[in-house]
């Protein structure tokens, strides 16, 4: 018998709102009482929705997932080499699997490195930073679980030598709504100084039908990690929705252009919600939001960016030019 490690080089905080149903209990009674129902989308990750959504990106046609990691590994070598990071902090890190490149390369040549994942969902972070420690040996990971739209501050401080790069991958920035996203780029700029870099994924604008099949698989994964938030309200908030009796529904916008994500009531329905005292009526084919995932372009990565105070210094996509990874920094003087 070998001991493998005698204390795990691992930590974990956990918010307290993370870990508490408050905040749920108040998303829900609003989100279920407007005249158009809706969800937020950060209810989808308990312990069985992060497993759902790591099934997503090993769909056939969820490419986001295998193209952003193609472009990742392609610049992984020369982002280590030019910024010199000693610290990377992924907000919405879910699984983790695009941060091992990164933190391969960082890591060349024996540099000690931090990894600090943020996400809403602790089984996630726990199965990720123990998996991460074990393949790259002398690797630091403090994981924060909390909301990265409200809970920023509870990062650790920057490393005090060495740069520090923040990642936002796999789209996510296109899950905010659009009023939300500079404002949230703001405070992630926040947690940069000069020299600092924020490497951003955004899935790319372009023929829907490319883009629809990616939220609408043939499996039928993405349907069960949408109504995956059902079962998260029966089981948190003690109701009693019907999950079969909602159906799965990927509509493609060109306006914005983006995907929404919509749960359709397949039956007049009464749902009650025990422990929120509440009771909610859903008309036959009644639907529900419960995401919407915002397609770019690179002027439109551009223009958030300047709204916040970055400015865009690397734009990187796969060979077919379906997603895009960018590199930011503090904008003018800053940087
Ligand atoms: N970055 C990973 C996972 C993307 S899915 C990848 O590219 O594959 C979105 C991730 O963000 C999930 O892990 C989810 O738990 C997390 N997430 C969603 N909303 C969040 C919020 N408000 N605060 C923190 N994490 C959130
Ligand atoms: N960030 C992912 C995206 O927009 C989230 C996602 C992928 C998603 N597939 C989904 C959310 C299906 C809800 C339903 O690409």
């Amino acid at each position: 018998m070998t001991t493998v490690l005698a204390a795990l080089p691992y930590r974990i905080d956990v918010h307290p709102a993370a870990a508490s149903g408050a905040e749920l209990a108040e998303d829900a009674r609003a989100g279920l009482c407007a005249p158009f129902k809706e969800l937020p989308p950060k209810y989808f990750y308990d312990e069985r929705g992060s497993e759902l959504f790591e099934r997503i990106t090993e769909l056939p046609e969820y490419y986001q997932a295998r193209s952003e990691l193609s472009v990742l590994r392609g610049i992984a070598p020369m982002l280590a080499a030019g910024h010199e990071p000693a610290e990377l902090v992924e907000l919405g890190s879910g699984a983790s699997r695009k941060a091992e490149p990164l933190l391969a390369a960082m890591m060349d040549g024996g540099a000690d490195v931090r990894y600090t994942p943020f996400d809403v969902c602790p089984e996630v972070l726990l199965s990720s930073a123990s998996r991460l420690v074990l393949r790259l040996p002398g690797l630091r990971v403090h994981a924060v679980a909390g909301d990265f739209a409200r809970h920023l501050h509870e990062l650790p401080p920057p490393p005090e030598r060495g740069a520090r790069i923040v990642a936002f991958l796999g789209g996510t920035i296109g899950n905010l709504a659009p009023e939300d996203r500079a404002p949230f780029l703001r405070e992630v700029a926040d947690l940069l100084r000069p020299g600092d870099a924020l490497l951003l994924g955004t899935d790319l604008a372009g023929d829907p039908a490319r883009i629809v099949p990616a939220y609408d698989d043939a499996q039928g994964v993405t349907a069960e990690f949408n109504r995956n938030v059902l079962r998260v309200l029966n089981r948190e908030l003690d109701a009693d929705f019907d999950v079969g009796a909602f159906s799965h529904v990927a509509r493609y916008d060109p306006g914005p252009p983006w995907i929404e994500m919509r749960l359709r009531s397949l039956r007049r329905q009464t749902v009650t919600l025990r422990g929120i005292d509440l009771t909610v009526e859903f008309a036959e084919g009644e639907e529900m939001r419960t995401e919407i995932s915002c397609k770019f372009t690179r002027e439109a990565v551009e223009e958030m960016y300047a709204q916040a105070g970055l400015e865009l210094v690397e734009w990187h996509t796969d060979p077919r030019g379906w997603f895009a990874v960018s590199v930011a920094q503090l904008a003018g003087p800053g940087r």
